[in-house]
């Protein structure tokens, strides 16, 4: 695991979004699998910026995401769909054949994981996954658990996560208790990942990150180990007591 380590979230959007534009310069055509969550916002508008500014051709640019609650209605002003159209898709006029989204309002949820899963398996793999990290080392909405799924399912949402996203809706039972998620074998499949942490509430999941070495369900991100192309970013606050050892 490679990290990058910034002064502050601005610092962090500015590197993210240039990592970014690095992949669609290497490969116009990527299948980029993105996150939602308040950490990628900087990262999000400084590549809207820059691709305005360059000129920058993103037309053959897919995008994917990696999870969305389940239950809301897709224009739901917390759902992931609206989200990502608000903060990337819409500003870069994206077409609609090239917004490959979860829908959170199917009336079959299974079906929608097969019809995801189907998306995935026309482009084999992304060539970019990228995501924040939960608090309890979650990626996507992979959450601690016994066991993982392999493919995209259907996901209860712990009752940690549900009170961390909570700050987004107007009381914790408005926060939905399942998602569609993506899971570990497309994770993993990821030709690169990034992943991205911000403040001082993700300093204990770095420092768990790095100071234990197995991989086990309990942790998810632990997984992650087993990746030979994974990017971590962090701002100075999420290192914590680590900034020295990171740095
Ligand atoms: C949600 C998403 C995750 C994301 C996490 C972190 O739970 N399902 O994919 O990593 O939020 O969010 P934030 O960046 O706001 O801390």
């Amino acid at each position: 695991m490679k990290f990058i380590i910034c002064e502050n979230p601005a610092e962090l959007g500015e590197i993210v979004s240039e990592l970014i534009l690095d992949q669609i310069r290497y490969n116009p055509s990527s299948k980029l699998c993105i996150p939602t969550g308040s950490t990628p916002i900087p990262a999000y508008q400084h590549l809207v910026q820059k691709v305005k500014a360059l000129d920058f051709d993103i037309s053959h640019v897919h995008f994917y995401n990696l999870d969305e609650y389940l239950g809301l209605p897709r224009d739901h002003e917390q759902s992931y769909q609206t989200f990502l159209s608000q903060q990337v898709l819409d500003p870069l006029e994206i077409k609609a054949s090239h917004r490959h989204l979860l829908r959170s309002d199917n009336p079959n949820p299974q079906e929608e994981c097969i019809r995801n899963n189907k998306e995935i398996d026309e482009i084999k793999c992304f060539d970019l996954f990228m995501d924040g990290i939960g608090e309890n080392g979650h990626i996507a909405f992979n959450e601690p658990a016994t066991y993982f799924e392999a493919r995209t399912h259907i996901a209860d949402i712990s009752e940690s996560t549900r009170i961390a996203n909570a700050r987004f809706f107007s009381s914790l039972d408005e926060v939905p208790k399942q998602a569609i998620s993506v899971g570990f074998e497309d994770i993993m499949k990821s030709k690169m990942i990034i992943l991205v942490a911000t403040g001082a509430k993700k300093a204990p999941v770095i420092k768990k990150l790095i100071s234990e070495t197995n991989i086990t369900c309990d942790f998810p991100i632990s997984f992650l180990r087993m990746h030979n192309n994974v990017t971590i970013v962090l701002d100075k606050l999420a290192c914590g007591s680590c900034l020295d050892q990171l740095t």
